[in-house]
């Protein structure tokens, strides 16, 4: 079946007090003190028209994929709790979904400021179908174990990395800021799959983790290829890309490999999933 009917979603708020609320908390970085977000300075004459766009996409994307990550976590801990996880992985998964719809306005909130347009006017584009088949599904802990290990822990980490590389690169104030606020949560999301999976392992008959070990593998086999390509900025905006926190083909690669190598094919060997054969067999991109 051809993977279609994605949908546009704009971001907009009810009018009510909740709106107000809403505002309000996002300014302040969420619940809990942060370190404010400076959203007012932003040195824009420092940078050419053509970079900022660039980096204005690479924000607008990243926001649908924060925006898919609210409606997945909310998956995962309903999943949890209908399997009847341990409170403790219920809450933790249960806080997730508010972060991942504070990353999504993070994200558009920093593309418009870039481009000089209103939050309201960028449309998102949004995985529907597939999104909608998840929230479809009959979950059992072995369905869970799947997710939990595919989700948070690989592509939460993943993601993770990413941003780590993201920010370390750019040397924008604001940019640094946004990335170092979506990261602090990141960081937690991807706990929550590697603790859930630490908690799961002794549990595990040989045969349940033979499955959970080959939907792993899969996983990792493939990882480098679907981020094969990064962004490539056009001539003469390489050092502005750059600054503002984009990724090109190349930095995307190295960041990739660091986090595969250095974190999540490790973390999958501890938990007797043994990722280093599927990660050596890996595709490459071309
Ligand atoms: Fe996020
Ligand atoms: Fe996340």
């Amino acid at each position: 079946m051809p993977e279609v009917a994605m949908t546009f979603r704009l971001r907009t708020l009810s009018q009510t007090p909740l709106a107000r609320a809403h505002e309000h908390r996002l300014l302040r970085g969420g619940e809990g003190r942060r370190n404010a977000i400076p959203w007012s300075r932003f040195a824009r004459k420092q940078y050419p028209a053509a970079a900022l766009a660039l980096a204005s996409q690479a924000l607008v994307d990243l926001a649908a994929g924060e925006y898919e990550a609210l409606v997945g976590f909310s998956q995962v801990s309903s999943a949890l709790a209908l399997v009847g996880a341990p409170f403790d992985i219920v809450a933790a998964a249960a806080r997730v979904p508010a972060d991942e719809l504070r990353h999504a306005e993070y994200a558009l909130r920093l593309a418009a400021i870039l481009t000089q347009r209103d939050v309201g006017e960028i449309p998102i584009r949004v995985a529907k179908d597939k999104l909608e088949r998840l929230s479809a599904r009959h979950w059992t802990f072995e369905a869970v174990d799947g997710m939990m290990a595919a989700v948070p822990a690989i592509s939460e980490t993943l993601s993770a990395g990413l941003i780590v590389a993201r920010r370390d690169q750019s040397s924008d104030p604001l940019v640094h800021a946004v990335l170092s606020s979506i990261l602090a949560d990141e960081v937690h999301h991807a706990r929550l799959g590697w603790y859930y999976l630490m908690w799961r392992s002794p549990r595990w008959t040989p045969a349940e983790r033979q499955r959970v070990a080959d939907r792993v593998g899969a996983i990792v086999a493939g990882i480098e290829e679907s981020f094969w390509h990064g962004r490539e900025a056009p001539r003469g905006c390489k050092q502005a890309a750059r600054a503002l926190g984009v990724l090109d083909s190349a930095a995307q690669r190295a960041a990739v490999r660091a986090i595969m190598e250095q974190e999540i094919v490790p973390g999958l060997d501890g938990l007797g999933l043994g990722a280093s054969h599927a990660w050596r067999a890996r595709r490459r991109g071309r």
